[in-house]
């Protein structure tokens, strides 16, 4: 068997002779099959269905059979036996990291979560009312500004630091959009706590000493963030490496990241779950609503899980364990409800829709007592590894050119033009 692809093109009788690597042809290749004087072929892929834009030694999935693996390992294993640094590490580094290593990483990121005092002014500068993902956008390009040092993208040292940074002030620049929402003062880091410790205590310390969360919670944060770090090609992370080829800072990349992980039908998905669950009426009349096209189930269906989300199955074994602390959410009722009637209906069945990993995750997000418009900030703190660790990827490989796509022009051509009294 030849690992080529045999074309011939009916428009002109001529063959061609096209190279398949890694299951794949270049698209570039076909731009030699083309019409005497016209552009070359070229393929038409809206939103990438079938069209791999890098090779990445990240994150694996394979959508059929349920399987997601950060690095070559089980994503079940991570979030077992893991702690979110340990794996931002090795989404960032490629391996994991010796006790050592994790040390002097940990230490690191500890030491980076401070913010400069002007950006909480910054922050204080929004309305009382504004969504929390928009602020932690804003926020994040603006520390663009307090390091315009990390434009020299090309200095590996360089870029560890912004990386560092950008991984340590994530938590910090969340819980102050949140508190801000509630009208509390912003509680800065404390850096004895855990990664996710100091999260919560960021979130939720009021006059108390110090804040000490139940570890059971700390655990299922934990594992959230474990499963939230990387996805391969998704649309936030298309965003950073899109932004990113243009040889843009760190700060403005993730921003535009954080810009797609905002959208309904990305990670603001859990939001919206949310916000559904608690309008539903009567289920069964709801799913007809869905089946006659009225609206979408929100957190069912996914564009590479055809089987089940990996990540939902191990969400819905952390919502016991939050319950157990937090009291069981009646929301859950209707949730399981959903599931089960989605599971067994033709509708869902042949559209191979099936919950994802925003289904649950609203529901353990409410348990913990945010309100809906931080859920989206509570996924992309964790993405920030993997943004990062996708960004550093594309600037290391020598096939990566910016970004600039084709388009099929289908406008009008070569008007004169009309001055306005004669239109
Ligand atoms: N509810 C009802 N119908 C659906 C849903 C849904 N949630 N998702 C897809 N469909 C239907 C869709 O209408 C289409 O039907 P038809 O063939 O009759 O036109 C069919 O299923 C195929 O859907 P698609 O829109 O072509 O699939 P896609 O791969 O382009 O979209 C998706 C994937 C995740 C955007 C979509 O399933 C969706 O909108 N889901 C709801 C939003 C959501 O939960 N998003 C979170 C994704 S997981 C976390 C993340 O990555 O951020």
């Amino acid at each position: 068997m030849t690992d080529s692809l045999s074309i011939r093109d009916n428009r002109t009788g001529r063959d061609y002779e096209i190279a398949i690597t890694d299951g794949t042809i270049r698209a570039a290749d076909l731009k030699q099959i083309a019409l005497d004087g016209e552009p070359g072929l070229a393929t038409y892929d809206p939103g990438f269905v079938n069209t791999a834009s890098c090779r990445s030694a990240i994150t694996y999935i394979d959508g059929d059979a349920g399987v997601l693996e950060y690095r070559g390992y089980p994503i079940e294993q991570l979030a077992e036996s893991s702690s979110y640094l340990e794996v931002a590490y090795l989404l960032l580094n490629g391996e994991l990291p010796t006790s050592d290593e994790l040390a002097g990483w940990t230490h690191e990121v500890t030491h980076h979560t401070f913010l400069h005092e002007n950006l909480k002014q910054f922050i204080q500068g929004f309305r009382y009312d504004a969504h929390p993902m928009g602020m932690l956008m804003a926020s994040v390009s603006a520390l663009s500004t307090y390091y315009p040092d990390a434009r020299e993208i090309a200095d590996p040292e360089n870029r560890r630091l912004q990386i560092t940074r950008l991984v340590a002030k994530m938590p910090t620049l969340g819980a102050f959009a949140y508190r801000h929402g509630q009208g509390k003062p912003y509680v800065y880091p404390d850096n004895d706590l855990s990664y996710t410790a100091n999260f919560l205590a960021m979130l939720f310390k009021m006059s108390e000493q110090k804040y000490n969360a139940d570890e059971r919670l700390i655990k299922a944060l934990e594992v959230l963030f474990i499963l939230h770090a990387d996805h391969e090609q998704n649309c936030s992370t298309n965003a950073v490496r899109s932004v990113g080829s243009s040889q843009v800072d760190p700060y403005s990349a993730v921003a535009a990241g954080i810009g797609a992980l905002y959208g309904p039908l990305h990670g603001g998905a859990n939001e919206a779950v949310l916000k559904m669950l608690r309008r539903i009426g009567t289920v069964g009349e709801f799913i007809e609503g869905v089946k006659a096209g009225k609206e979408k189930l929100m957190g069912f269906g996914h564009r590479v899980y055809k089987n089940y989300d990996p990540r939902a199955t191990i969400i819905k074994k952390a919502c016991d364990d939050v319950f157990a602390v937090t009291g069981v959410n009646p929301l859950l009722k209707i949730a399981m409800e959903l599931e089960k009637i989605a599971l067994e209906d033709e509708y869902f069945i042949s559209r191979k829709l099936y919950p994802n990993v925003d289904f649950y995750s609203g529901l353990i997000y409410e348990a913990l007592q945010f309100p809906p418009e931080m859920f989206t900030v509570l996924f992309a703190i964790p993405r920030t590894s993997g943004w990062l660790a996708q960004w550093q990827e594309l600037l290391m490989d020598k096939d990566q050119k910016i970004a600039r796509p084709k388009q099929i022009y289908t406008g009008a051509r070569t008007r004169d033009f009309i001055p306005i009294e004669k239109r």
